[in-house]
């Protein structure tokens, strides 16, 4: 008998992971749950269409180059299929003009346990990216007769699933802040919405990120799926495009958690973590000022690293600050070039999803306090 698929958090050591690819990548058109995750400022504003074909070349050098680097640490290594995604999505409910990418694994794919679950976007333009990763789960599927090959309800992503009114190119900085302080997102509450890269995997608990990708009704749906898990619901008010976690709250260990100092874990929220006596530091300065071109992300995916076991860590090579402090925090550094492929999609982390990783199902949370278990 094989077993395939095993993770339950992001730092046991990692043993088979799959590696994103920028084939065929689009950058949307807008949307409503888009407009307000591309950042006012951004180039990519009114523009869509095809990432042009040097940007695709450049990010795939540096993405096989990370899945050789993983494979000489002992890795396996497994590749999505790309799909032709310049090309119209249409449902029942709506219709947009193109799909996205295959780039960043996690954000489609959620490992817990045995299970690998295709995430409920709340892209239209997303709707689909779940089929490039269907060869793979199919194969692990023949492979492993233990493995749970599952899709999480799908939302329809009607109009009702969004605030209408709710991006306003005029708003300020401050204001954005105070409205994503008071938990008020694009996405409403009419479905269970969420991408697999808002869940910070610990064992037995669940810290999912209440932001623009992931309402509150995903979270109780994790609840009631997963009845032995426990699910929290964490928010990060210093960050004025919530999307994603894992450059805002990442685990280096069992016991160590880096948090961007932008975008600290509210004191009331913090108590779990002191309580059973994980230590929370404020993650290095980022080296660049500026996100590279026609990147969604922040300069924040300096943080965005992936552990590859309690003692090792890839960190993107140009992020030197961030390398030092992880040598201080004891952990081994293996500086991997991945900056051209961040406009597709994100990081190192960003850019994978666990297949397997050593270990079980840890309680590292037996003292549940604070204020951020669903009741
Ligand atoms: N949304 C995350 C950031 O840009 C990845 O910081």
């Amino acid at each position: 008998m094989t077993k395939i698929v095993n993770s339950w958090n992001d730092f046991d050591p990692l043993k088979h992971v799959i590696v994103g690819r920028a084939d065929n990548s689009v950058i949307p058109p807008e949307e409503p749950a888009t407009s307000e995750k591309v950042p006012v400022d951004s180039e990519m504003r009114g523009m869509w269409g095809p990432r042009p074909t040097e940007t695709v070349e450049k990010a795939n050098a540096q993405l096989d180059n990370y899945a050789k680097v993983l494979e000489g640490l002992g890795v396996k290594v497994d590749r999505p299929t790309p799909l032709q995604w310049n090309q119209e999505i249409k449902t029942p409910d709506f219709r947009t003009e193109s799909g996205m990418t295959q780039m960043p694994p996690r954000d489609i794919l959620l490992t817990i346990g045995n299970e690998i679950m295709a995430s409920a976007n709340s892209f239209r333009c997303r709707y689909f990216e779940y089929l490039a990763y269907w060869p793979l789960m199919n194969e692990y599927f023949e492979a492993d007769p233990e493995f749970k090959w599952t899709q999480a309800p799908r939302p329809r992503l009607t109009d009702k699933s969004y605030k209408h009114n709710y991006y306003d190119e005029k708003i300020t900085l401050e204001e954005r802040l105070v409205r994503t302080a008071n938990k008020d997102f694009v996405t409403t509450e009419a479905e269970p919405m969420w991408d697999a890269a808002d869940v910070m995997r610990m064992g037995k608990d669940l810290f999912i990120q209440h932001g623009l990708t992931t309402n509150l009704k995903a979270m109780e749906w994790f609840k009631r799926y997963y009845p032995d898990l426990r699910v929290h619901s964490l928010n990060f008010p210093g960050d004025p495009y919530p999307i994603h976690i894992d450059a805002t709250f990442v685990p280096l260990r069992p016991g160590l958690i880096i948090n961007n100092p932008h975008r600290p874990l509210p004191e009331d929220q913090r108590k779990i973590f002191e309580a059973n006596d994980w230590e929370i530091v404020s993650a290095a300065t980022p080296a660049h000022d500026e996100p590279p071109a026609l990147c969604y992300s922040s300069v924040w995916l300096s943080m965005n690293c992936l552990v590859v076991d309690h003692k090792t860590v890839i960190v993107e090579e140009s992020e030197v600050y961030q390398a030092e402090q992880m040598d201080k925090l004891g952990m081994n550094v293996i500086p991997v070039p991945l900056r051209d492929a961040y406009a597709f999609g994100g990081g190192l982390h960003c850019a994978t999803a666990d297949v397997y990783r050593e270990g079980g199902c840890e309680d590292y949370f037996p003292n549940q306090a604070g204020d951020t278990t669903l009741v």
